[in-house]
């Protein structure tokens, strides 16, 4: 279509141009004007010639006679230049349409590529969102700008789109460890009550030699018992009325009745930091998990500084402590159900921190340095939004 639209023109112009000029060249040369004007000329000269002249007379005959040759002979050559300037023209014209011709394919080829490959890329962009496989970071730019701004949007929306998915996969995770931990508290605890209930008597009633053996029972019925409670914790999301909670008044209560004297702790924190609207239990439990670890971690003696700060809209709490520190492999799945390296460990304390947040809608991160210490920073919104926030 478009090399039909530049040909047409093209092709009209050029004819009436070939046509005009011809027209025009002819009209120029009048070239069998000037041999009828040279033969009664020369009649008339020879006429004129065969009466008495005087010399002057016969000297203007004579110039008459030269003009009149020249102009014919002038007339002649522009007639023969004509007819070979016209083929010139012909071909020319030939040429121009033949130039114009291979210009349009190719300005047709390169607004047809221009259209064709972004849309193609784009074409393959919904492919890949659709099959949930990242679009290339840094794609050819092609294409008019209006292809840049929907290539924006694409990008955006498979970023929101890949949120999403992830969002749905980890709630879904998150539930599947949460049914599991429900089950596994529920069939821990009913054996639990009768075997306090022997472990009891046995106290009161076992021999002397079988002391130590009925004190390893009591250790252990107590270690399930603990694990069963970390279970049924997880495996139900924080729920009851929301409070305004003192957060400071919270660590500083918690921090009193977790960590052992044998340790050193530091509170900073001021009076000035607003009360955060959450759930006091679940916040108890999601610090005394994190202030537990930093007991563990420092071991026999140790440094640990809690600190609290307003950072709109944010109440950030941060726990350092000086212990080993976390390997970066642990650091990377530790908020995870059932990470652990500690004999005897569920591996829940940090997955429970973490879903106590996310109901917050707040975070929970760490950074560790091995042989250096560990800081767990917990971010609580001051005020949660509504919509999502009942567990
Ligand atoms: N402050 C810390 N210093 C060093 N390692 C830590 C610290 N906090 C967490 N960890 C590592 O992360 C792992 C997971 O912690 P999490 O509290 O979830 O489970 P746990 O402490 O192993 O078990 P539980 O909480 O049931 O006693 C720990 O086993 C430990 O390896
Ligand atoms: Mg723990």
């Amino acid at each position: 279509m478009l090399i039909l639209f530049a040909l047409v023109p093209t092709v009209a112009v050029t004819l009436v141009g070939v046509g005009t000029a011809s027209r025009a060249l002819s009209l120029l040369s009048a070239r069998s004007a000037w041999e009828r004007i040279a033969l009664s000329g020369e009649q008339a000269l020879a006429a004129t010639r065969s009466a008495p002249l005087t010399v002057e007379q016969r000297a203007v005959v004579d110039r008459h006679e030269a003009e009149l040759r020249q102009s014919v002979e002038l007339a002649r050559r522009f007639d023969f230049v004509a007819a070979r300037s016209m083929r010139l023209v012909v071909a020319g014209a030939v040429l121009v349409v033949l130039l114009v011709a291979v210009g349009a394919s190719r300005v047709a080829g390169h607004l047809s590529r221009q259209l064709s490959r972004p849309l193609d890329e784009l074409v393959g962009w919904t492919g890949l969102i659709r099959t949930g496989r990242p679009i290339p970071e840094q794609p050819e730019r092609l294409g008019a700008p209006e292809f840049e701004v929907l290539r924006t949007g694409m990008r955006t929306m498979a970023q929101e789109l890949d949120t999403g998915r992830r969002r749905a996969l980890d709630a879904e995770r998150a539930e599947a460890f949460r049914e599991s931990a429900r089950r596994f508290a529920h069939e821990l605890k009913n054996p639990l009550t009768p075997i306090r209930f022997a472990v009891d008597r046995l106290r009161r009633s076992a021999p002397e030699e079988l002391r130590d053996t009925v004190e390893v029972l009591a250790e252990e019925a107590a270690r399930l018992e603990t694990m069963a409670k970390s279970f049924a914790q997880f495996g139900r999301l924080p729920d009851g009325p929301a409070a305004d909670i003192d957060v400071l008044e919270l660590v500083t209560r918690v921090a009193r009745s977790t960590v052992p004297e044998r340790l050193a702790v530091t509170i900073e924190g001021n009076d000035t930091l607003p009360l955060v609207h959450g759930f006091h239990e679940p916040l108890v439990r999601a610090i005394t998990n994190v202030l537990l670890n930093a007991v563990d971690a420092c071991g026999a003696s140790g440094q640990i500084d809690i600190g609290l700060r307003h950072d709109a809209p944010f109440v950030i709490i941060t726990v350092r402590d000086s212990g080993g520190g976390i390997a970066p492999d642990t650091l990377v799945r530790m908020f995870d159900p059932y990470v652990t390296t500690k004999p005897g460990g569920t591996g829940l304390g940090l997955a429970i921190a973490r879903q106590t947040m996310d109901a917050h809608q707040g975070f929970i991160d760490a950074t560790s340095t091995v042989g250096v210490g560990t800081t767990i920073s917990l971010r609580l919104p001051v005020e949660r939004r509504t919509a999502s926030t009942e567990p």
